[in-house]
């Protein structure tokens, strides 16, 4: 089995993680040019975004080619999964790859401008996250079909809201400082899926344009040193079941 997958905040890698799959980061795949993936079974765990698919995802899988008899795919989320698994259905197959499998398990919400990472962690319990995950390995590894059941209004919500949502996450990142808990430690450029941060020496990091909005420096600075204006959390997320240098392995692309 292998898995590919994204993660800034460890919510998808620990869904990887319950695999016996060898594991395939998709910022590492771009960077090192494999759009080929062959295996028996084959999945796809991505977060999803502004009702969506991350662009980091669109991008890899516009052009990736998979070979499998049994291809899966889980979104995590934290608020409401909308058309994502359509819209996934829409990518795989206008580029001639199918899944037999969707589903979307609701975690944490990580995204700082919305949500408040107190208020998501309270609510942990009646996310039933632990068994939610239980039956989706199950299933998957029982090969179980089961194609996306997002219904029409939800579908059109995605199709189109994306647009309008991302138009308004597009401004996330002109958002971003950096404070002066920062102790230089090259963390965040490290974690980076865009290569978007620089951070020489005993300077703060900055950022440049090429941003997916992952949040993962901000989540995984050791320092809580970067800030963003609008963000209703001063507190930081991370998967309980997931460490820093596994982000930071998974991500790192220099
Ligand atoms: C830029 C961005 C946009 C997001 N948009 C949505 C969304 O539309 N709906 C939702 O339920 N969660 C949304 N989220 C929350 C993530 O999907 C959720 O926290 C996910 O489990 C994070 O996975 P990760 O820890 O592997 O990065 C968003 C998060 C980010 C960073
Ligand atoms: S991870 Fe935090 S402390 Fe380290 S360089 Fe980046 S902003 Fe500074
Ligand atoms: S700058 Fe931060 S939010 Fe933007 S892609 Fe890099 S890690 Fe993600």
């Amino acid at each position: 089995m292998k898995i590919l997958y994204f993660t800034g905040t460890g919510n998808c890698l620990s869904v990887a993680k319950r695999f016996d799959a060898e594991r395939l980061s998709v910022p590492q795949m771009i960077k090192n040019n494999i759009y080929q993936i062959e295996d028996d079974v084959v999945g796809i765990i991505y977060p999803v975004y502004a009702i969506s698919i991350p662009d980091i995802i669109r991008e890899y899988l516009s052009k990736c080619k998979i070979k499998a008899n049994y291809v899966f795919v889980i979104a995590t989320y934290g608020f409401t999964d909308c058309g994502s698994l359509h819209e996934m259905k829409k990518l795989l197959e206008a580029n001639g790859n199918k899944a037999d499998y969707y589903n979307s398990l609701l975690m944490v919400d990580n995204y700082l401008p919305f949500f408040d990472i107190e208020t998501q962690l309270a609510k942990l319990k009646e996310k039933n996250i632990e068994n939610n995950l239980n039956k989706i390995v199950e299933e998957v590894n029982a090969k179980i079909k089961k194609d996306e059941n997002c219904g029409w209004f939800n579908n059109l919500a995605s199709s189109i809201g994306y647009r309008v949502v991302k138009q308004i996450e597009k401004h996330t990142p002109k958002m971003f400082y950096v404070n002066d808990k920062c102790i230089s430690c090259g963390i965040c450029k490290k974690i980076c899926p865009k290569s978007n941060i620089t951070q020489e020496y005993k300077d703060k990091p900055t950022f440049g344009k090429n941003c997916e909005s992952c949040l993962a420096c901000i989540h995984n600075c050791p320092q809580n040193a970067i800030q963003i204006k609008t963000q209703r959390s001063a507190k930081r997320f991370r998967n309980e079941n997931v460490s820093l240098n596994e982000i930071i392995e998974s991500n790192k692309i220099d």
